[in-house]
This record gives structure tokens, C-alpha cells and sequence, in this order.
């Protein structure tokens, strides 16, 4: 998923755009209606639609009232003001101060009740982007850049809200008090009234071209905040990489062109709003003018009252606003469309099978294997499995061809092959990261497929090639293996550590096994985290335990501690060891030789040593330096 981890930027293309792995630019923008879009936001606001429509009409309310304001004073002017009725003037005035004040606590009203509903809307979207992402395929997460998630579950949801916050009752609101306000106007004096709905047709012509160039615009730009998000990441992620290769300024000429880029996109998107904004404002502006005109002929003719000309044109003035934030508030619509859009587009992934089924909380205690209804100790079967990743050219032979394997119950079954030939893939599919291609893998005779997720994870425990640990502490880390980490106790910790000879390091660090490691907390050596992660994989006492070369960063006397300290484990369960090194492979009862996709010798050490040249080959580096 991260490019950069493998290096900086490619020699070939010296510091030209960076790659962006994943589906950065959606389907998106052809044919796409963005009140579809919109309305698939219906599910999360159905739970707070009571609040929001409130919400919308006290603020059609609070807008209506502000028409009212012209009213009182056609009264005014043609009332008291005509009259020189003093107290008549102080009413009025009290009139229109008692509106005002009302509009302006019911607006405030208005934004107390959607604040909080619409905080947790974005909080479920959120969650749910979240759990989602945590259940989708690992195929899903080596075809997506990290950055473009990242984005998805941060910068649209944050437009979403403020999507469903402001132009969403808005547009209501305004659009309601522009019909409210051109039927006063008409009722008044028809005639200037259609004078100012002369700019109407125009402008929706205008506004629906705006409307499909914007959100493509629109698209581009947060597409490429994804980009962005994801350079930003890996340079982060990579600081080391990048320091070390001194690449720190190509990186930075590469993120400077990404951000230019999007400079580029945020001003085209400017452009086109600053131009539908000159349109909107003109027009209107024009007609009142002319209206303006036309009424004071009017009056001085006598056929139109002062008093109606200033409703009139105040009506009209009050209106300005309403219709001149139909183009922003338009903009703002289109980028939550296509904010949803981008969120859909990785809701829409559809789930593993078996995955789709749980959608309460997780249960709290993984199913154990079932003593009611005992299994064969089958141990562990590969039967002519083929493997091909998803993403691979379709030219390309399968990366496992057609694999047999049997790891007999309570043995442990070394795996061994070149550097490339499918070992960390063949392990992946055991507690199917992946899922076979074609034939079938078995865990005491029942297929791995069949098995429910939870099941397959409680009977396999696994440490990966490259260790990962998280922001949280030793023992956090390391519990995180065992089947219930809430119940495991200092005694199942205490052995794990000792098993991967972590006691002595973890015990000199600062807060011992509650010292906050990962990301976040205090860093720690290639061998420290992978005996940590090996603590992890044996803490549950699995049945069934694969280890993807588990020692390779120890020093040479660290790993013969682990070695006996794993032995008593490896006693107790089946096991499948990637191994590189002799060493590693002495654990083994036996060891299986991948070689192009297939298992080509199964043998003990020395029976292979004697029987394949492929296998000597791959051992003799190191069979010299243990013969010395
Ligand atoms: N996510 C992926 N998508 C496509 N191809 C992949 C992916 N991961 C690995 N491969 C390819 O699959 C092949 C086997 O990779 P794998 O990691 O299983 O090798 P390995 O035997 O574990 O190697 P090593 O000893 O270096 O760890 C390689 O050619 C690799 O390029
Ligand atoms: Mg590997």
C-alpha cells in the first residue's frame, strides 16, 4: 500500500509525480445525478431527520419573518410617516425592532438543534467507514492508496456535515423564501414583479452548466487532496528512507507538484464560482434597477403609493441574499455529492462473505474448538491450491501453482524456498487474508473456507514477516493473541514473553510491560519487536501456529534462546515455519521445499540436504558458516 516504504522515488523518474497507487479518480462524473448522490445520505439522517426538519422550518419561519420587515414599512411610510403620527413612527419602529430580534433568536435556535444531531451523524459515517475498512479483503487494502481512505474518512466526511448543516436547510430555506418574497412582490405591483423575474430563466440555464462543470471540478480537487494525503503519509511513514537516500527535496519537489496541482483545481473551482457569483449578483442588481426606475415613474405619475415602492424594493433588497447564495450553496452541494460519492465508493466494497453476516459486536469469546463434536487431528492440508493475486497481469503464471501439503498433527513443517516464491503468500491463506484461487486448505479436515472467521481466527495464531505493533502497551500488544485479551492473565503474558526471550527487554523498559510502544510510543529494535509479535502469536496457545521467518533479526544467540524456548511450544501445536536459515529449519520435524509455485520435496533437513540440489543450494550459505 505504501509506495514510498519501498524506496523514494524511482531512479527512472527522478522526482517526477509520485506514485499513486489505488483507484485514485472514481468513475465519478459521467452521468451522475448529485440528488442520487445525495440521497444515499437518507439512512444516516433518518435517525435525526425529526431535529432537522424543525430545524429547516424555523428558519423558513425566521426567513419569511424578515419579509415582513418591507411590510411594516409600507405601513410606516404610508401610514404614520404620511400622517406625521409621532406615536404611529414609535410603534413602528418597535415593530420592526421586535421582528428583528425574533429572526435573529430563531436562526440561533435553528443552529442549536442541528449542531449536536449532525456531529453524530458524521461520527456514525465515520464508524461505519471505519468498521468497514477494518472487514474489507487485504486484496482491497494492496489496491487502495492509504492517503485516499484516509481523506475519504476525514476531509468528505467533514463536507458531509457541513453539507447537511448549512446548504442543505439553506437551499430549503431560501429557495422557500424566494417564492414567499416574489409572491409578495407580485401582489404588490405585478407589473415591476415580472420586471425582477425577467433574470430567472437565464440564471437556472446558467446555474445548471455551472452545476456540471463544478462537480467535476469538484471531484478533481478531492481526488486529489486523497493524493496529496497519501505523498504526505508515506513521507512521514518513509522519513527514514527518505533522510537516509537524502531524497528529502525530490520528495518535497514531488509534493510541491502534487500541491500545485491542486492549487491549479481549487482555482479553476474559484473561477467557475466567481463567475456564476458575477452572474447571479449582476442580473438581479440590474433588474432592481430597472424596477427602480420604472416604480419612480410610476409614483410621480401617481399610479403606484411611496409607501409600496419602498416595500417593494425593500422586499426586493431582502431578497438579494437568498438568491445570491443559491450559487454557493449550489458548489457546496456538489462537493458533498461527490464527497459521498467517494464514500460510497468504498462502502459499495463488497465484504468477504462470511463477514456480511455478523454485523452485531464482535463475540466476546471466539468459539473455542468444539470438545462436543471432536475433529480428526488431521493437522494442516494444502490440496492443489492455486493461488493468483488479484492484481497480478493476467499473463503472469499463478504465484502458488497447484500446492500439496500435509503438516501432520503436533508436527512442525519448515517452509523453504528462493527469496519471491510464495511462502509469505502461501502462509497468508492459512487464516485467509487472501483466499485460494482454486483447491482447498483444511485445518483438521475442515475446510478453511467453511469455517466461520471467528472460529478460524481462534485456531490459528500467526507472526508476520514483518512485525507490526500498535500505539499501545507491551502487554496490549502482546495480549492482543490471545482469544480473550480481557481474560488472559500475568501468568499466559509472562510465558509468551519468556518464549520470545522479550522478558529481559521489556522488563528493563521504562514501565515495563506497560510501557507504551508503536507508532506513538517509545521505538523499539527489529529483534525486539519480532520477538514481541512472536509473544503474541503464542500467548493464545494456538492449535494451530504459523510463524513467517519469526527470527531473522535476532543476533545468533538470541535466536538459539528463542529456538529453545519455542521448542516446548512448537511441542504443543502444528506448525507451519517459514525458514531461511538452518538454524530456523532445525526446529522442524520436517521441511517442505516450495520451488515455482509447487512443493517439490517434503523430507527431513538431511534427507533433502541429501536429495535436491535446490534445497542445498538454498541452505549452503549458511551450512558453511555452521560447519566452521
Ligand atoms: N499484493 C501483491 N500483489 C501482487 N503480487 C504480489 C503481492 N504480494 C506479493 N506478490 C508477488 O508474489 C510473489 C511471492 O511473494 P511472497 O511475498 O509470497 O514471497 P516470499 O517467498 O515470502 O519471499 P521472501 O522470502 O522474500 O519473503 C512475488 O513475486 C511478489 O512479487
Ligand atoms: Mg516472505
Amino acid at each position: 500500500m505504501s509506495a514510498i516504504a519501498a524506496g523514494p522515488p524511482r531512479p527512472d523518474s527522478p522526482d517526477s509525480e509520485p506514485a499513486v497507487p489505488g483507484p485514485a479518480t472514481g468513475p465519478g462524473d459521467t452521468g451522475r445525478s448529485a440528488v442520487r448522490s445525495l440521497l444515499r445520505l437518507w439512512p444516516y439522517v433518518r435517525p435525526v431527520r425529526a431535529r432537522l426538519f424543525t430545524a429547516a422550518l424555523v428558519a423558513i419561519v425566521a426567513s419569511c419573518l424578515g419579509l415582513v420587515i418591507p411590510l411594516i414599512l409600507k405601513w410606516l411610510v404610508d401610514g404614520p410617516i404620511a400622517d406625521r403620527d409621532a406615536d404611529g413612527v414609535w410603534l413602528g419602529g418597535a415593530l420592526l425592532l421586535t421582528v428583528g430580534v425574533l429572526e435573529a433568536l430563531l436562526f440561533g435556535l435553528r443552529r442549536w438543534l442541528v449542531a449536536r444531531p449532525l456531529a453524530g451523524v458524521e461520527a456514525a459515517m465515520r464508524a461505519d467507514l471505519f468498521r468497514h475498512l477494518q472487514r474489507l479483503p487485504i486484496a482491497f487494502h494492496d489496491r487502495w492508496a492509504s492517503g485516499q481512505l484516509l481523506s475519504r474518512a476525514t476531509a468528505d466526511l467533514q463536507l458531509l456535515r457541513l453539507f447537511l448543516a448549512f446548504p442543505l436547510t439553506f437551499l430549503l430555506v431560501n429557495g422557500t423564501t424566494i417564492l414567499v418574497g416574489f409572491g409578495v412582490l407580485l401582489v404588490q405591483e405585478w407589473t415591476l414583479g415580472l420586471v425582477l423575474l425577467l433574470p430567472v430563466v437565464p440564471l437556472v440555464l446558467l446555474c445548471s452548466v455551472f452545476e456540471a462543470r463544478y462537480s467535476r471540478a469538484a471531484r478533481r480537487a478531492q481526488d486529489q487532496i486523497g493524493d496529496l494525503t497519501t505523498v504526505v503519509e508515506e513521507s512521514v511513514l518513509g522519513i527514514r528512507i527518505i533522510k537516509g537516500f537524502g531524497r528529502h527535496r525530490s520528495q518535497a519537489r514531488a509534493f510541491r507538484a502534487l500541491s500545485h496541482r491542486l492549487l491549479g483545481t481549487e482555482l479553476h473551482k474559484a473561477r467557475l464560482l466567481a463567475g456564476i457569483w458575477a452572474v447571479i449578483m449582476t442580473l438581479p442588481e440590474l433588474a432592481i434597477g430597472a424596477a427602480l426606475v420604472l416604480g419612480t415613474v410610476q409614483v410621480a405619475d401617481g399610479e403606484l403609493s411611496a409607501g409600496t415602492l419602498v416595500a417593494f424594493l425593500t422586499t426586493a433588497l431582502a431578497l438579494r441574499w437568498p438568491v445570491e447564495s443559491i450559487g454557493f450553496l449550489l458548489a457546496m452541494s456538489n462537493e458533498a455529492a461527490t464527497a459521498t460519492d467517494r464514500y460510497f465508493e468504498v462502502m459499495d466494497e463488497p465484504l468477504p462473505p462470511d463477514t456480511l453476516t455478523r454485523g452485531g459486536p464482535a463475540p466476546s469469546a471466539p468459539a473455542a474448538p468444539a470438545p462436543a463434536a471432536p475433529v480428526p487431528a488431521d493437522g494442516l492440508r494444502f490440496e492443489r491450491v492455486v493461488f493468483r493475486y488479484p492484481d497480478a497481469p493476467p499473463d503472469a503464471p499463478p504465484v502458488l501453482d497447484g500446492v500439496d501439503l500435509h503438516v501432520r498433527s503436533g508436527e512442525t513443517m519448515a517452509l523453504v524456498g528462493a527469496t519471491g516464491s510464495g511462502k509469505t503468500t502461501l502462509t497468508a491463506l492459512i487464516p485467509r487474508l487472501h483466499e485460494a484461487t482454486s483447491g482447498r486448505i483444511t485445518l483438521d479436515g475442515r475446510d478453511v473456507a467453511a469455517l466461520p472467521r471467528d472460529e478460524l481466527r481462534s485456531l490459528i495464531a500467526v507472526a508476520f514477516e514483518e512485525p507490526t505493533l500498535f500505539s499501545a502497551s507491551v502487554r496490549e500488544n502482546v495480549l492482543m493473541g490471545a482469544r480473550s485479551p480481557e481474560e488472559a492473565g500475568q501468568e499466559e503474558l509472562a510465558r509468551a514473553l519468556r518464549v520470545a526471550q522479550a522478558e529481559e527487554f521489556v522488563n528493563a523498559l521504562p514501565r515495563g510491560v506497560e510501557t507504551q510502544v508503536g507508532e506513538q510510543g517509545l521505538s523499539l529494535s527489529g529483534g525486539q519487536r519480532q520477538r514481541l509479535a512472536l509473544a503474541r502469536a503464542v500467548v493464545g496457545r494456538p492449535r494451530f501456529l504459523v510463524l513467517d521467518d519469526p527470527l531473522s533479526a535476532l543476533d545468533v544467540h538470541t535466536e538459539a534462546l528463542v529456538e529453545a524456548a519455542l521448542r516446548e511450544v512448537l511441542a504443543e501445536t502444528t506448525a507451519l515455519v517459514v525458514a531461511h536459515r538452518p538454524s530456523t529449519v532445525l526446529l522442524a520435524d520436517r521441511v517442505a521445499l516450495l520451488s515455482r509455485g509447487r512443493i517439490t520435496a517434503v523430507g527431513t533437513h538431511h534427507e533433502l540436504l541429501a536429495s535436491s540440489t535446490e534445497y542445498r543450494h538454498l541452505m549452503s550459505g549458511e551450512q558453511r558458516e555452521e560447519e566452521r
